[in-house]
């Protein structure tokens, strides 16, 4: 059976051209003389000066968010961690803002890991993941003396010893428990499944082997539990089911080894807005059902509350960003659609095209008038199914209107590429009326830099 990237079914949407997108943009998102404004700086004219494509953030919208996490979750014990999963979005001043709101960076990579060093984050409130770490990679991250690595298999527990022994060191390893929960998200973004190349299977006896290889290893401490179910999950009990699960398991560790786990981390995943009908749960019920859920199983379990780690990613990042594009080419096809061409397209967010995902989108200088169009703003690749929103709702559009596409703050540019030989855009950070550039858009030269042929 193929997939019909033209005509798969649109889920229902709101059809009110006046419907307010204020809950998809940023939260100093606002519209003046009909123009939109982030930060306080106006969006076409950031776009005229900085050219397109261009992903603009929102800085007092990621520092809101992380503090809500940190809010939300030691409103309930005091012993919780917000541990910043960089691959959502990352670059150094990002890095800089997580560690000044006081939350700890997840990185997932070798070049994340130097990107936060390189930031000026300490490696002590560095953690580091990844179910296939390459020995370079481990032996970076211990010799950086990262506060945690989470570990995927038992070759890389034995790999982990081996390497912290030889250099006289301990390290502080999480073990990465899938907990046989298939939360309800896309199928490419579930995680915690018993079918999974992440982590340890509870099936099987495979995570207690790991249990009992990490409490006897040399060079290791075996801090505690880890397990990521998914990501843009909605429903909350899968966090509560999945939390039953873990903290049987670290009952089950202290029964068969005695060793009483220190940290429990239950991942990221929690769920944005990204089409107006979406309705994710807030970041205060996220934090009542997880630690809540903790305290009472380890209450009924016997067993002490261990610190709490949580590892949002999305839920910080996607709403403070949008994407800017000029609208290049109008093509009526009558009787079948509109396509609306814009200067980027798959290589600055191909979550459309990975996921079939849908973005809110306007046209920044006519972002007072009522939405009465419906509109397919494409991409400018060699693809047919590269495009940005199919169908979507949107203001009368002409060529060289700007165009902002809602929530683009997560997993664009960080899985962002250079297809077509395509520049990446820059990144800019909007606060109190100030632009600055934190990335800057990519050039010819280098596109040819590695190419030294
Ligand atoms: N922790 C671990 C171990 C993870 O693997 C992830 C994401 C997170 C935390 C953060 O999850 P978040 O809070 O952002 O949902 N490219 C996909 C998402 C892949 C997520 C991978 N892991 C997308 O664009 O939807």
């Amino acid at each position: 059976m193929g997939f019909d990237t033209l005509n798969e079914p649109v889920p229902e949407q709101a059809h009110d051209p006046h419907a307010d997108l204020s809950s998809v943009l940023p939260m100093t998102a606002t519209i003046e003389d009909g123009r939109l404004r982030v930060g306080g700086v106006d969006m076409v004219e950031l776009a005229r000066e900085m050219g397109t494509a261009l992903y603009v953030m929102d800085e007092e919208h990621i520092r809101h968010q992380l503090r809500e996490f940190q809010k939300w979750t030691t409103y309930h014990w005091r012993d919780v961690e917000t541990v910043y999963a960089a691959k959502a979005f990352m670059c150094k001043a990002m890095c800089r803002i997580v560690h000044e709101e006081g939350c700890m960076v997840l990185c997932a990579s070798g070049g994340e890991l130097a990107i936060a060093l390189a930031s000026g984050v300490p490696a002590s409130r560095i953690q580091v993941h990844g179910n296939n770490k390459t020995l370079a990679e481990i032996t970076e991250a211990i010799d950086a003396r990262v506060d945690r690595i989470v570990v995927d298999s038992v070759l890389e527990l034995e790999r982990i010893s081996a390497i912290a022994s030889e250099r006289g060191v301990t390290q502080a390893v999480l073990l990465r428990v899938t907990p046989g929960i298939k939360p309800d998200t896309h199928g490419y973004i579930q995680t915690g499944q018993e079918d999974s190349k992440f982590g340890f299977g509870l099936n099987h006896g495979l995570a207690m082997e790991g249990a009992k290889r990490a409490c006897e290893l040399p060079g290791i401490d075996f801090a505690g539990l880890h397990m990521h179910i998914g990501s843009q999950i909605f429903a909350l009990q899968s966090y509560s089911k999945a939390i039953e699960v873990m903290v049987d398991f670290m009952r089950q560790v202290r029964e068969e080894t005695g060793h009483t786990v220190r940290d429990l981390d239950v991942g990221g995943g929690i769920g944005i807005k990204y089409g107006l009908a979406d309705e994710p749960s807030t970041i205060e019920e996220f934090g009542k059902v997880v630690v809540d859920g903790i305290k009472a199983e380890c209450e009924r379990h016997g067993l002490p509350v261990p610190r709490i780690l949580i590892e949002p990613g999305r839920a910080v990042v996607a709403n403070a960003g949008i994407t800017l594009y000029a609208v290049g080419v109008v093509k009526e096809l009558p009787g079948i659609r509109t396509y609306v061409a814009v200067d980027g397209g798959m290589t600055d967010n191909i979550r459309p095209a990975l996921y079939g995902a849908r973005y809110e989108c306007l046209v920044a200088n006519k972002a007072g008038h009522p939405r009465t169009e419906v509109v397919t703003i494409a991409g400018k690749h060699c693809e047919t199914g590269d495009l940005i929103a199919r169908d979507v709702h949107i203001q009368p559009v002409e060529t060289g209107d700007i165009i902002a596409v809602c929530a683009t703050g997560a997993y664009c540019h960080s899985m962002s590429s250079n297809y077509n030989k395509q520049v990446r855009p820059g990144v800019v950070f909007v606060r109190d009326g100030q632009a600055r550039t934190v990335v800057s858009r990519e050039t010819y030269d280098d596109l040819m830099r590695c190419d030294i042929g």
